[in-house]
């Protein structure tokens, strides 16, 4: 009853109010229904919270796993790393420490030779031009010299006599990730007459001959010394010098001048010393000595040492008369043709560019000699062929029948190997034969080219005139005469009258 009436007397005092009161008592209703709503929500914000949170540890529980993995990884290597260079600290005590190991200071505590400064020494003189080379260092102790020069694109082989050694130095590759070859092998007459000519390019002996002095003898040292310059063309020598030390073992077999070694060759080489080298065993250091043998021709920083040359490509050749600006050289395996032009419309700068191009082109086909390398530098072009089998023919004695017909049948093959290609040979001369006792093979492409400017096979028939009768046919191009045919075998008929009746196509040719 009293509350009614309040109630009425608040209403018509502040009407507003009651109603108020009424919003929040609909509105408490309202929040009393969305509590569990929001408890539900709460839920499921937790549960996502609780999946987002479980899988973020997962994912750093796995990474934390390949880490571990990798680690352990890690340390194996290391493991294994430290278990090889124990090795070789181990391996490295018992041999005597005469180098550094290359790439692995301290592993050889106290060596007898810096070896750096000798190897810069080496580097410097060649100037950046061993890069690409075969490099033979011969005593090759742990390997230094080796991998020196490896490591700066040499291609490197070390000779040492001593097991122990090569087993250290092996090591020291290895663990260097440094190639080179190290071999057990002395140096001795049978490994120096082993090595092919070219296989080397430099040979380094580096206070190493003092050895072989003493238990080879000096007269056989000179004699290897010889035999290694024949087959490379430059030798790097560091030359104990006699009285270093008179109580060393060695010094009684030793000169009195250390470049007797090179007695045999003297007049062949060219001598340059590099400097004095300090040893661990006196105060008297030792010369260092670049020598070349001077019969060499260097062709994009190849050395080919050849055994003999002449202004001519063969004896008494009209060329040479008017050509002075023209050399031959003989190697083994290769011949260099070397030709000095004035300007690039020289006779000279035209044949030897017709000649390149041809040989290049030419270069899958047996007949043809290969062309091995060329260089045009300033006025001047070399080739280098490979040496075909054979020699050119002396003129003065005729050749019999049967080496005619053969060499006609050898030189018609060339013939249509290069007519296949659209090429005539413009030169099929008797001196541009090589002949082997079996095989003829023609040579000198400078004058190639897509026109029968000469008439090759009226060429080749003088040429066989001349093989049978021991003389030399005319130079001139394009003779319009055919030799005598009773000059030549009748074998020989057959072809000499399908080019009398005009054949001079090779391929149309019968027989
Ligand atoms: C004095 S050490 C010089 C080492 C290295 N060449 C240098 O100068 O740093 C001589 C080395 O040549 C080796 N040696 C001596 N005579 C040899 C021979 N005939 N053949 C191969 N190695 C030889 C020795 O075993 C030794 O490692």
């Amino acid at each position: 009853m009293v509350k009614r009436k309040l109630k009425q007397a608040l209403g018509r005092m502040a009407p507003g109010l009651v109603e108020d009161r009424t919003i929040l008592r609909d509105l408490s209703a309202d929040v009393r229904k969305v509590g569990p709503q929001l408890e539900e929500l709460r839920q499921e914000f937790r549960q996502e919270l609780r999946q987002e949170l479980q899988q973020d540890v997962r994912q750093a529980l796995l990474d934390l796993t390949e880490l571990v993995h990798q680690v352990d990884g890690r340390v194996n290597h290391f493991q294994q790393f430290d278990f090889r260079l124990q090795k070789l600290r181990a391996l490295a005590a018992q041999v005597e420490p005469y180098q550094p190991a290359y790439g692995l200071p301290g592993v050889i505590a106290d060596p007898a030779r810096g070896s750096i400064d000798r190897c810069r020494a080496i580097e410097n003189h060649f100037a950046g031009t061993l890069r690409g080379k075969r490099l033979l260092d011969v005593g090759s102790s742990l390997g230094f010299v080796c991998y020196w020069f490896a490591d700066r694109g040499v291609t490197t082989e070390g000779w040492e006599f001593n097991p122990g050694n090569v087993e250290v130095s092996t090591l020291i590759g290895e663990l260097n990730g440094v190639p080179t070859t190290i071999r057990a092998r002395e140096f001795n007459r049978d490994s120096v007459m082993a090595i092919a000519p070219g296989q080397f390019d430099v040979v380094t002996l580096l206070s190493v001959l003092h050895h072989v002095v003493h238990h080879q003898g000096l007269d056989e040292t000179k004699a290897l010394v010889k035999e290694l310059l024949d087959r490379v063309p430059t030798l790097v020598l560091e030359l104990a010098v006699k009285g270093e030390d008179p109580d060393l073992f060695w010094d009684a077999s030793l000169p009195e001048d250390e470049l007797d070694v090179l007695e045999l060759v003297r007049d062949q080489v060219e001598v340059v010393p590099l400097g004095q080298f300090g040893t661990h065993l006196s105060d008297r250091s030792r010369p260092l000595y670049v020598v070349s043998r001077k019969d060499t021709v260097t062709v994009n920083n190849r050395v080919y040492a050849y055994s003999h040359d002449r202004a001519e490509a063969y004896a008494n050749s009209w060329a040479v008369h008017d050509h002075e600006d023209r050399r031959y050289y003989w190697g083994d395996d290769f011949i260099i043709k070397r030709y000095a032009f004035s300007g690039p419309e020289s006779d000279n700068a035209r044949l030897i560019a017709r000649e390149i191009a041809t040989l290049l082109s030419l270069r899958d086909l047996p007949e043809v000699p290969q062309l091995l390398d060329f260089e045009v530098s300033g006025g001047q072009a070399t080739l280098v062929y490979a040496r075909a089998a054979g020699d050119l023919f002396e003129p003065g004695t005729g050749q019999s029948p049967e080496v005619v017909r053969q060499v006609v049948d050898h030189v018609v093959a060339a013939l249509r190997a290069l007519r296949e290609r659209g090429l005539f040979h413009n030169d099929v001369r008797s001196w541009n034969v090589l002949w082997d006792g079996s095989r003829a093979t023609l040579i000198d492409y400078a004058d190639a080219g897509p026109v029968d400017d000469d008439g090759d096979l009226v060429s080749l028939l003088w040429a066989a005139h001349a093989l049978s009768t021991g003389t030399r046919e005319p130079v001139e191009k394009g003779k319009s005469q055919l030799p005598p045919r009773e000059t030549l075998g009748a074998e020989l008929w057959p072809l000499y009258d399908q080019v009398a009746a005009g054949t001079r196509d090779v391929a149309a040719l019968t027989s």
